[in-house]
């Protein structure tokens, strides 16, 4: 069998593409970017990166798979927009301006939770559901198993700074995943700010924006007075547009763990995105070596919700384990099957040791061939 290309592999991994493509070389492979690989060859070129290679047997892989979706079934959905950029350049004020503004009357009030991921009503009707990126743990996570979950991103840089090394490993991820970005110059209310020298920056590395004859959107914002923002929003539904977004809400859901927690009072807390089907209240979720019964789902203001549709987040409880942010997500149709996929999957992890942390999984993509 023949699992994953080395493109997509390279994502997994997280290094670039000619890096992978010298390691194979250098070891009596010649590969072109969309070549599948075998078991073994990925196993000596995974190794030769530091990984271990974790196959899921075709019993988990036939529970988890999910066939493809009739044309007919497929209805509209939100983007999800990830907010990527180094620190402090202001991902997070983006995403408070843009919550607060819009928020729907009838939904103020509520207590606002901090989940990294908000489903937010546009002043235009049109829902976007954005994921910020805290810290880094989360998204470190899904970089490397290549988890696609984002459609669209913004990278933002601070005007007053310039393009640093995690902005542009923000951009090679983008780039390696295919995904689509819009450039958010941001704190242009600054003294200090310079937009012109982002937009150098970005030039320097090929990335030419609209204003300098490129195809780049980019935006100049702030995010603390709110300037430009809505102008960044409307480029970035533009951009949403282009990609004709869709899903089929009628069907078993599937998603990304963005994060978890232990809870005292409640127990194992998992904030999920679903990107197909309808996560539902009683469905037996799998994510990981951890599954469960989901008892409550809550939004970001803390409400419950029964529903769950696509590109939608919600924080889930009634998993039995925090499952590591970047996993894949499967609603399983018995509690018996997810117990025993469960423990298969333990059974590996243990068998394979925790020499090292770094660890593929190729079952949840290659489904996807
Ligand atoms: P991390 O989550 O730590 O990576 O940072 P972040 O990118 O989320 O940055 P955050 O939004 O927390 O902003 C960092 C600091 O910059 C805060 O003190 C903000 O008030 C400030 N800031 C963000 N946007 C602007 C802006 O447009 N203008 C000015 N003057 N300050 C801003
Ligand atoms: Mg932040």
């Amino acid at each position: 069998t023949e699992f994953v290309t080395v493109s997509e592999l390279a994502t997994m991994m997280d290094v670039s593409v000619n890096q992978l493509i010298g390691t194979l070389m250098s070891i009596g492979v010649m590969a072109s970017i969309n070549q599948r690989l075998d078991a073994e060859t990925i196993n000596l070129v995974a190794d030769e990166f530091g990984f271990q290679t974790e196959y899921v047997s075709a019993e988990v892989q036939e529970a988890v798979s999910e066939e493809e979706d009739d044309e007919s079934d497929l209805v509209p959905r939100a983007p999800i927009v990830t907010v990527m950029g180094h620190v402090d350049h202001g991902k997070t004020s983006l995403l408070d301006h843009i919550r607060n503004t819009n928020v729907i009357a009838g939904e103020a009030g509520g207590i606002t939770q901090h989940i990294g991921a908000y489903s937010v009503t546009m002043k235009n009707g049109r829902k976007v559901t954005f994921l910020d990126t805290p810290g880094h743990e989360a998204f470190t996570a899904m970089r490397a198993r290549g988890a696609q979950v984002t459609d669209i991103a913004i990278i933002i840089v601070a005007a007053d700074d310039s393009v640093m090394p995690t902005t542009k490993e923000a951009i090679a991820h983008c780039q390696a995943a295919g995904v689509p970005m819009v450039f958010a110059i941001n704190k242009i209310d600054k003294p200090g700010a310079n937009p012109d020298r982002i937009r150098e920056d970005l030039a320097n590395m090929n990335l030419l924006v609209e204003e300098w004859g490129g195809k780049y959107q980019c935006q100049e914002i702030s995010a603390k007075k709110g300037i430009g923002v809505d102008d960044l929003m409307e480029k970035v539904l533009l951009e949403a547009d282009m990609l004709d977004l869709k899903a089929n809400p009628n069907r078993k859901a599937s998603g990304t763990i963005i994060e978890s927690s232990l809870d005292k009072g409640r127990g194992y807390v998992s904030t999920v995105l679903v990107s197909n089907g309808t996560l539902k209240v009683g469905d037996i979720v799998l994510a990981g070596t951890s599954w469960g019964r989901v008892k409550a789902m809550f939004n970001e203001r803390n409400q419950r919700i029964d529903n769950v549709g696509p590109a939608e987040p919600a924080i889930v409880l009634g998993l039995n384990g925090a499952p590591t942010a970047g996993d894949a997500f499967h609603v399983i149709d018995t509690d018996q099957e997810a117990r025993e996929i469960a423990n298969k999957r333990e059974q590996l992890q243990r068998e394979q040791g925790l020499r090292t942390q770094k660890r593929l999984t190729l079952g949840d993509i290659s489904h996807r061939i």
